[in-house]
């Protein structure tokens, strides 16, 4: 069967598209504005802390099973397990992975949606159709299905495609397009005044916040989401690498990309709010909060924007459409995985997985811009805040506890003959087993009942 798979076909191509999924929303949207109202650069540290002491661990986790069993998360947790009752619960975790992968992308594909319209509306605003541009930036039900069905429609055309042909092209496309416009972007902002504010809110952390349960929380569910940790994407992106690449190294790659990008992200988004607000735009309420948490990118940044003049509106068309393909990166990834599990477990030919798979989400996402208010955030918190933690400690659980440790062992020597030897092997396997579900567990809890 394997042979019949997709694989990536070089070590670039597989960095750029599993980055490709972890850069997202979450690192140019959530991260920032996150930093914005959590003490700045004491979010900076605990976000990185946790990054490379648990995400990055877990990443291993689901990169090596997928390697390992080539296969997607239901069939591949089955694999790995010595028991049926293990290897049921697993197949289990696996499809609830596929649910929750679609689910996020039910309200991803919509905030996607939301990118692309305003990049359109400053090309509008440039060439002076300025109604259709305030139709564009207006939220409202018809823009808003339009343009999360045009999202969906260009992510189903890259999945279409496959696994070379579309993700790992795309993604090689895509992602040195998206760090020049990112780098472009902060070298302009910076040199803006008031930017300088923004600088030192980033880069002076208010230590006070850096170890409220709160903070600690907020960036743990970042962590998570930004390195798309649980669903089983990383899982089945592992799943078409070659067996003689280095999987430890890889995978430390995909996290140091990822974790750039976001602290790239952060040099954009806060002295950009301090130039807004240097600019008049107002950004705090009296009580010195952020005016719009949530919606920073969608109320300043324009707002910024149109007190820029011509150079505002170039900046608006390169910061959405960047926002957009960092968008479409992660969403390809989000639909390969019940794509995946469909072709595999049920023979369905790729074509009609996506059409099919990719409809039933559009539909999805109708129902939730239908209950707007009521469904939008509880399906975010649900599928981000609850189920890729939980998961994510199963991926653990199955890694650590389940899976034999010499048929893992084995699997780490294809690339390396001396991993016995390695600090890996020596950290890792333990590392996975004890720290990880206790750190994710403590979190968790405190988030829930305490
Ligand atoms: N990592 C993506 C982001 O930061 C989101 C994502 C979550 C992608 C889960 C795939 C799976 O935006």
């Amino acid at each position: 069967m394997a042979s019949s798979r997709g694989e990536f076909g070089s070590r670039f191509g597989f960095v750029m598209a599993a980055s490709g999924s972890a850069v997202g929303l979450g690192n140019i949207w959530g991260f920032p504005t996150q930093a914005a109202t959590n003490g700045g650069a004491a979010f900076l540290l605990v976000y990185l802390f946790l990054a490379f002491v648990l995400a990055y661990p877990i990443l291993m986790a689901e990169l090596v099973i997928g390697r390992h069993a080539h296969a997607n998360a239901v069939s591949a947790l089955r694999q790995i397990s010595p028991t049926r009752l293990t290897g049921n619960i697993g197949a289990l975790g696996g499809m609830a992975g596929f649910v929750i992968a679609s689910l996020i992308l039910t309200f991803y594909a919509i905030v996607a949606g939301w990118m692309m319209a305003f990049c359109l509306a400053s090309v509008a605003d440039l060439i002076g159709l300025t109604d259709f541009s305030r139709w564009l930036m207006t939220f409202g039900w018809w823009r808003n299905v339009v343009f999360m069905l045009a999202f969906m429609a260009l992510t189903m055309a890259i999945i279409t495609a496959g696994v070379r042909a579309g993700i790992e092209q795309w993604s090689q496309r895509l992602m040195p397009t998206l760090l020049i416009m990112l780098a472009a972007l902060v070298g302009y902002v910076l040199t803006q005044e008031g930017a300088s504010d923004g600088l030192k809110v980033y880069l002076m952390p208010d230590f006070r916040s850096a170890l409220s349960p709160q903070l600690i929380i907020a960036a743990l569910g970042s962590a998570f989401f930004s390195l798309s940790l649980g669903v089983g994407t990383m899982l089945i992106y592992g799943s078409y690498l070659k067996d003689d690449e280095n999987l430890p190294i890889v995978g430390g790659l995909v996290t140091l990309v990822d974790v750039s990008i976001a602290v790239l992200a952060g040099f954009l988004v806060l002295p950009a709010m301090y130039v807004a607000l240097h600019n008049g735009v107002e950004i705090f309420t009296e009580t010195g909060a952020l005016i719009s948490e949530d919606t920073l990118i969608f109320t300043v940044l324009p707002e910024l924007f149109a007190t820029m003049g011509i150079a505002g509106v170039l900046g608006s068309i390169t910061l959405f459409f960047l926002m957009s393909i960092a968008a479409l990166t992660s969403a390809i990834s989000m639909l390969e995985v019940p794509v995946a599990y469909a072709i595999e477990e049920h023979g369905t030919k790729r074509r009609n997985a996506v059409l099919i798979i990719g409809s039933l989400i559009a539909l999805g996402s109708v129902v939730i811009l239908l209950h707007f208010e009521s469904l939008f955030g509880l399906v975010i918190a649900i599928t981000t805040r609850y189920s890729q933690p939980l998961l994510g400690l199963m991926m653990c659980v199955y890694a650590g506890w389940v899976w034999r440790r010499d048929s893992l062992l084995r699997e780490l020597r294809k690339n390396d003959p001396s991993a016995a030897e390695g600090l890996f092997w020596k950290v890792w396997p333990w590392y996975v087993k004890f720290v990880c579900p206790v750190i994710i567990l403590a979190i968790f809890s405190h988030a829930t009942w305490g």
